[in-house]
């Protein structure tokens, strides 16, 4: 296993997964744009079915292209396998439809994308799921929330809006202890920042939609088993311990071990909710995904040159960079974050709302868009777009208040950036 990871980071990020075609040599990982494969025999088409053999029956579940994503992401984060599809918020139905079960309950931080607070406070509570959210700056609070029907926890390492920064191995520490997978969704850090694995992290998503596609051209999401949690252990995940009466009878987890995880959410929970990623989008994002390590330089480079001009501006009040010294999650940055906070934090102008508003409206080069992570810089009013649908008490818990913009910094002429901000505070 460690061979596999002692390549550096860009090689893997170009690299893994991916071989030259094999009937013509492409060099790039080709768009298998085809539904099905044709088998060898009938005894071939079996085995692939029974999971006796690995190989591409349809392509819901299993394409070339596809998989060389899985590859590859998988390998960035230190993982077993990987499970890609159609957005990042399908691959929190996938991961939580693999564990959870009517009546169970989870724990979530309260910092996160509005949407993921919408996912788990409306949809998933009419599963039966039940939700718990709590103040990760308090560590306490995971801790007292859990009971006995508590079956995973889940929190971003940087926040959306705001890149707040968990401090994931304490989290990690708890949910050990009390037998709980912890999954951690690494959207705005991405594998070159950070990987969640290092501090104790059982699976990761990720939306592939925003840094690494990187160019705001696809969406895609996906399940990454690190390949640490025994899901065999006091059979409390019984859809992974015992036999899957939708799946042949087999024991996911006792058959394929470490990526017993991974096998389930691919061959049961994706067949069933057919969120699949399309080959195409999976073309784009490998070729995002080659550039990673140059873009995230960039994009923290220029967020903290933006952050610190922000903050010595008299009209800002606020401005919510780990990277800066004032801020106070810095020190876990230095700890979790020795490359970069990432490139997304929110603003709060001395004259409020109103000033909020016409900042957003006044920007030239950056855009007016509900999307982070793009090569452009992008600015937001996080409150009345992508955490509009939470109540105002959840909306300041996650960071979104009604005077506060955010920005997501990209990979521009520094200075081009600051000067259009400027322009339009002033
Ligand atoms: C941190 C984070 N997680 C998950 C998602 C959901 O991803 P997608 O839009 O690809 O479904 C988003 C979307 O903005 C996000 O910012």
């Amino acid at each position: 296993m460690k061979k596999k990871f002692s390549l550096g980071f860009s090689t893997r990020a170009i690299h893994s997964g991916a071989a030259p075609e094999y009937v013509t040599g492409a060099r790039n990982t080709p768009i298998f744009q085809t539904t099905s494969y044709v088998f060898e025999n009938t005894e071939h088409a079996e085995r692939l079915f029974r999971l006796q053999d690995f190989g591409f029956i349809y392509s819901r579940l299993t394409n070339p292209t596809v998989s060389v994503l899985e590859e590859r992401i998988s390998n960035l984060e230190k993982s077993t396998a990987a499970v890609a599809c159609s957005s990042g918020h399908a691959a929190q139905q996938l991961a939580f439809t693999a564990l959870l079960t009517k009546n169970d309950h989870f724990i979530a931080s309260n910092k996160l994308y509005g949407g993921s607070i919408n996912q788990f406070t409306k949809t998933f509570k009419n599963y039966g799921w039940e939700c718990t959210f709590v103040n990760p700056d308090n560590i306490k609070e995971f801790e007292n929330a859990i009971r006995k029907n508590t079956k995973l926890i889940f929190i971003e390492t940087l926040s959306n809006p705001d890149g707040a920064i968990v401090d994931i191995e304490a989290v990690a520490h708890i949910a050990k202890k009390y037998h709980i997978p912890l999954i951690v969704d690494n959207t705005l850090a991405t594998p070159f920042l950070h990987n969640p694995k290092d501090w104790g992290a059982n699976i990761i998503t990720h939306s592939l939609t925003k840094f690494i596609c990187g160019n705001g051209t696809s969406m895609g999401g996906i399940v990454v088993d690190c390949g640490n949690f025994n899901f065999l252990k006091d059979n409390k995940y019984p859809s992974l311990s015992e036999p899957d009466a939708s799946y042949n009878n087999i024991k996911f987890a006792e058959t394929f071990g470490d990526f017993g995880f991974a096998m389930k959410v691919k061959a049961d929970t994706l067949r069933d909710l057919g969120c699949t990623l399309s080959p195409q989008n999976a073309f784009y994002i490998l070729n995002g995904v080659e550039t990673l390590s140059l873009r995230m330089q960039q994009h923290t480079k220029n967020a903290l040159k933006v952050a610190q001009y922000l903050n010595q501006n008299p009209k800002v009040s606020n401005v919510s960079y780990a990277g800066l010294k004032s801020n106070k999650y810095y020190k876990l940055g230095k700890k979790y974050f020795p490359n970069g906070c990432g490139a997304i934090f929110t603003i709060k102008l001395k004259k409020g709302y109103k000033a909020c508003i016409s900042l957003v409206e006044n920007v030239k080069l950056l855009s007016h868009v509900a999307n982070v992570g793009d090569t452009r810089s992008l600015i937001i009013h996080p409150a009345s777009t992508t955490h509009s649908q939470l109540s105002d008490k959840e909306k300041v818990k996650a960071g979104a208040d009604p005077d506060v913009v955010r920005l997501s910094i990209g990979i521009e002429n520094v200075e081009d950036i600051i000067n259009d901000l400027d322009m339009a505070i002033k």
